[in-house]
C-alpha cells in the first residue's frame, strides 16, 4: 500500500519559478508533492523537470495531480474540449504522466465537482474513469478535492471505488471544515487542508497562537500546521520561502496539549 504523506508540497501559482522551489522542497525533505493539469494555476512540466533534477528515485516521492474540468481552465487545455468527459480525463491523466515523467501517479484527484451544492452526471463519469485508472494501477490512490458534506456523501455511496482523500479549503470559522472531517475519519478517507494559513490570518495572528509560538520557540504558522496535524489533516504548504520549508518540517518536533488544542478550537 502506498504510504500516506503527513505533509505536502502545493506547486500552484508558481509559474516559472515551479523547478527551483520543488527542488528546493525535496532538498528540504518534503517527499510529497501535490500538483494540477492546470496551466492557469499550476507548472506540472516544470514539476516533472524538478523531480528528474532532484535525482530521488520514483518509489521515495509521493506524487499526487488532479484532473480540472472545462470551467476551471484557460486556453491551455490538456485535453480536447470537445471529446466526451470520460476521454477528457484520460487524455488529462496521460498528459499529467508525460509532464510528471512517470508511469503512475500516487494519488488522482478530481479538481473539484461540475456541479453544486451536489453532485451530478458528470461527476459521477468522471468517477468512473478514475476507478478504472485505479483498477489498471496507474494511480495508487484517487479522490476529490473541493467538495461539501453532501456531495462526499454521494460520492461514497455510488462509488464502487470508495474516495481515499478529500483535498478541502480550511476555515477555523467553520471549525476546520469540521463536519467534512468527521465524515472522512469516520469512513477511513484521509483528508487534506489547503489555505490553513491564508484563509486563516485571525488565528494565526492570534494572542492565543502567540503564547504557544513563544511556549514552543516556534513560529505561529508552526503552531497552526502542528494544531492541523494533531487533528487529523495531512497539510499542504505552498511556501517559497527555504525558511518557512524548515519551520513546516519542523512540527514533528514538538506536541501541543489536550488543553491547548481546545484553546485553538474555541478561537
Ligand atoms: N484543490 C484546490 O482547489 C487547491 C486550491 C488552493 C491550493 N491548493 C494546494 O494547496 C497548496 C498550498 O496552498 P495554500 O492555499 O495553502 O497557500 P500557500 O501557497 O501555501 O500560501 C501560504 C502563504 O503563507 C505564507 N507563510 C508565512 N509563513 C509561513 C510558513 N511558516 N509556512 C508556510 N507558509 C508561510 C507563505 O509565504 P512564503 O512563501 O513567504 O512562505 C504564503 O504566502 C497549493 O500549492 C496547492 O497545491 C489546492
Amino acid at each position: 500500500m502506498t504510504p500516506i504523506p503527513n505533509f505536502i508540497y502545493g506547486t500552484a501559482w508558481k509559474k516559472e519559478a515551479t523547478t527551483a522551489l520543488v527542488e528546493l522542497a525535496l532538498q528540504s525533505g518534503f517527499r510529497a508533492i501535490d500538483t494540477a493539469n492546470q496551466a492557469k494555476h499550476y507548472s506540472e512540466s516544470l514539476v516533472g523537470d524538478a523531480l528528474a533534477r532532484s535525482g530521488i528515485a520514483r518509489d521515495q516521492i509521493w506524487l499526487q495531480s488532479k484532473f480540472t474540468s472545462l470551467d476551471g481552465q484557460d486556453h491551455r487545455l490538456p485535453y480536447d474540449p470537445k471529446a466526451s468527459i470520460a476521454t477528457q480525463v484520460e487524455q488529462s491523466f496521460a498528459s499529467s504522466l508525460q509532464h510528471l515523467r512517470t508511469d503512475y501517479l500516487d494519488s488522482y484527484l478530481l479538481h473539484g465537482p461540475y456541479n453544486h451544492p451536489l453532485l451530478g452526471t458528470e461527476d459521477f463519469e468522471v468517477w468512473k474513469v478514475l476507478e478504472k485508472i485505479y483498477h489498471r494501477g496507474a494511480a495508487k490512490m484517487i479522490g476529490i478535492s473541493n467538495v461539501n458534506l453532501q456531495q462526499i456523501e454521494m460520492l461514497l455511496e455510488a462509488a464502487s471505488v470508495k474516495p481515499m482523500f478529500v483535498q478541502n479549503r480550511c476555515y477555523a470559522a467553520k471549525g476546520w471544515d469540521k463536519d467534512v472531517r468527521e465524515f472522512c475519519r469516520k469512513n477511513k478517507i484521509h483528508y487534506q487542508g489547503f489555505s490553513l494559513l491564508t484563509a486563516n490570518p485571525q488565528i494565526v495572528q492570534s494572542r492565543t497562537v502567540a503564547a504557544l509560538a513563544k511556549k514552543y520557540k516556534t513560529a505561529p504558522e508552526q503552531i497552526i500546521f502542528r494544531f492541523c496535524h494533531q487533528i487529523g489533516i495531512i497539510p499542504l504548504t505552498g511556501t517559497s520561502s527555504a525558511t518557512h520549508m524548515k519551520e513546516d518540517l519542523g512540527i514533528f518536533d514538538f506536541e501541543l496539549e489536550d488543553e491547548e488544542m481546545e484553546t485553538i478550537v474555541a478561537q
